[in-house]
């Protein structure tokens, strides 16, 4: 089983080692360790030499947008040209906390997109009230295009959308919470081809952990939610799942 979006370097994860290890207990040998601004993937690099479970991205996350967005990017440039890494993000963009900054972040990602096509590279993308923008943009690179939408928590509809400019839909923790109908509608209706899953820790920790400290193993429960509601078991999910992964981050 493969958590497709971890951020295992957050300063909560004190036990880091531990925490491999309940994902090694739990059959999830592979972690994408994703990085949204400087720092975070330097550390994503990091981790990513010191253990081997770790396949790091780098990116710039729309709440980083501002008038210094020119020299995030010529530092993302240069990072990326030192560094293996195996996606571009998280970037994407979010209207959660206000619009001031949206130019910004329209720049930032799509030069970001720009800069994974160039390096053939797959697009981690980040989207949270901001659903026609995000489709808009992606839909100008469509055909020339890989990546997913992370934690995805959209219409199944749009999900389709998505879908059709060549993206994987990501599912993480709230598709286990009860009252995500959207999420579980995804979840049972999307050509399972293009299903990954993910945790996005430590937040959004699925149920029977919602609202407490999230980590990759707990990615499992994800799996079972989507076997439950697609009415298969477990392993075929996690096979499925797996094989997906792999293809898209070529891992
Ligand atoms: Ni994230």
């Amino acid at each position: 089983m493969i958590d497709t979006h971890s951020h295992l370097f957050n300063s909560q994860f004190n036990d880091i080692e531990e925490c491999i290890a309940r994902c090694k207990d739990n059959n999830i040998n592979k972690i994408v360790l994703v990085g949204f601004d400087n720092e975070t993937n330097k550390l994503a690099q990091e981790y990513s030499k010191k253990y081997s479970i770790f396949y790091p991205t780098a990116g710039i996350h729309p709440s980083e947008a501002n008038e210094n967005y020119e020299k995030d990017l010529n530092d993302l440039y240069s990072f990326v040209k030192e560094n293996k890494i195996y996606a571009i993000g998280e970037c994407g963009l979010d209207y959660h906390y206000g619009k001031d900054n949206i130019e910004y972040q329209k720049l930032l990602f799509k030069a970001q997109i720009e800069l994974a096509i160039k390096m053939d590279l797959p697009v981690i993308i980040h989207m949270r009230d901001a659903t026609l923008d995000t489709y808009n943009i992606l839909k100008e690179y469509s055909g020339k295009l890989r990546g997913v939408m992370h934690c995805y928590s959209g219409s199944y509809e749009m999900a389709m959308e998505f879908i059709k400019l060549g993206l994987y839909i990501s599912l993480g923790g709230p598709v286990t919470f009860k009252n995500s109908k959207d999420s579980k509608i995804v979840a049972k209706q999307i050509p399972i081809d293009k299903l990954l899953i993910e945790t996005d820790c430590p937040y959004l920790a699925p149920t029977p952990y919602r609202g407490s400290r999230n980590e990759s193993s707990y990615v499992k429960y994800v799996a079972s939610e989507i076997a439950l509601l697609r009415e298969m078991t477990l392993d075929e999910i996690d096979e499925i799942t797996t094989r997906n992964s792999e293809k898209l981050f070529r891992i």
